[in-house]
């Protein structure tokens, strides 16, 4: 179902991720001088399991956002997720622009609190430590081994820069596609965030040593998005799905980045997605209450045609990680048994009949 489309746009980033695991504990034949203690795989697996919305979103060295916002954020993710309902009438925040009284009565309350809050968080790639912090993680070792780390973290990079250069396809795309003014004020934000995030990649890369292999699956997953017949399956694909799942990946990122400008990237980006995706299950909500059968159908369709493609880009290795993929394979699987998992009950909690959902591919 949508939960299907998920992954690809920007859950590439898992690879890493998975490959660092490899390296540290199970195989550490394969990659062994990952530092000490740096990358607890179990750690660092462990508290990528869901975790509370208020702690996935937070706390970030974000000082222009007050830890209330944050907070914010994170409840109105959470109850997107059917969890601690209640939170979005009762937002605990106490900004002007969280809660704009002359809107609170509208059907896209929800979308232009997400616009104001886009506004008050936005920074700026100036903003992150390019003269203070290495740009990835630096290593003691031999010359083979520190090319061999380089070359993980220029994985991970070049993956998180191709998502986000898809994005920015997506938002400018949902910018011009979408037929109402809350909705298109919403997504000028949306379009400058992608815009934001593919010129910091850009120059994360370069610092990192150049681009690595693209990810072929993804791009095949951006391209049927974009040509998704409706409105209401590119909403749940780019905002709904692909913008969710990837936040647990940028704080295994993080985690595992200590110091650096990928850290703090991946810091802002969490943030970023939080409100790309609340802003989305908003505008979703409205678009489906209007919505006839045949669309919400179309949509598990396009779903369902998506959905083999997701799990082979969920299960992809670059050509030189290949055999680190097949050692892998059984943590690939069970992420994506949990990304669509997550996919169907957010479907779920659009009010969608997710019964057609296929996932037996
Ligand atoms: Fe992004
Ligand atoms: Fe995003």
């Amino acid at each position: 179902m949508e939960g299907v489309l998920v992954g690809s746009a920007h859950v590439l980033v898992a690879v890493l991720g998975d490959e660092r695991v490899v390296c540290l504990r199970r195989r550490p034949a394969v990659d062994h001088d990952v530092a000490p203690g740096s990358l607890d795989v179990a750690q660092q697996l462990g508290a990528d399991v869901p975790l509370s919305p208020a702690e996935e979103l937070g706390p970030f060295a974000l000082g222009a956002v007050h830890a209330l916002e944050l907070g914010w954020i994170a409840c109105l993710v959470g109850e997107d997720e059917g969890n601690d309902a209640g939170t979005l009438s009762s937002p605990p925040m106490t900004t002007e622009a969280a809660v704009r009284e002359d809107h609170a009565d509208s059907e896209y309350a929800g979308v232009l609190r997400f616009y104001e809050l886009a506004k008050r968080v936005e920074w700026q790639v100036r903003d992150l430590p390019w003269n203070d912090a290495p740009p990835i993680p630096e290593y003691k070792g031999t010359p083979e081994k520190l090319a061999r780390r380089r070359d993980l973290w220029r994985l991970v990079v070049t993956q998180q820069l191709q998502a986000d250069q898809i994005a920015v396809d997506m938002a400018a795309q949902l910018f011009t596609t979408a037929p109402h003014a809350e909705a298109k004020l919403y997504y000028t934000t949306l379009v400058q965030d992608e815009a934001r995030h593919t010129e910091a990649w850009l120059q994360l890369v370069e610092q990192a040593g150049g681009m690595a292999e693209r990810d072929p699956y993804l791009d095949q997953l951006a391209h049927m998005t974009l040509e998704a017949d409706t409105l209401e399956e590119k909403v749940f694909l780019m905002q709904v799905f692909y913008e969710r799942l990837i936040i647990p990946r940028f704080r295994l990122i993080a985690r595992s980045s200590r110091g650096t400008v990928l850290e703090e990237l991946c810091n802002r980006l969490a943030i970023d997605d939080g409100i790309h995706h609340g802003a989305g299950m908003a505008y979703e909500r409205v678009l489906l209450a209007n919505a006839d059968k045949r669309t919400k159908d179309q949509l598990i369709s396009a779903a369902n045609r998506m959905l083999p493609i997701f799990a082979k880009h969920a299960l992809w290795r670059p050509k030189a990680r290949e055999f680190i993929g097949s050692l892998m394979y059984e943590r690939d699987v069970a992420w994506l048994k949990q990304d669509l998992e997550h996919g169907v009950r957010l479907a779920r909690s659009l009010g969608l009949d997710v019964s057609d959902i296929d996932l037996s591919f």
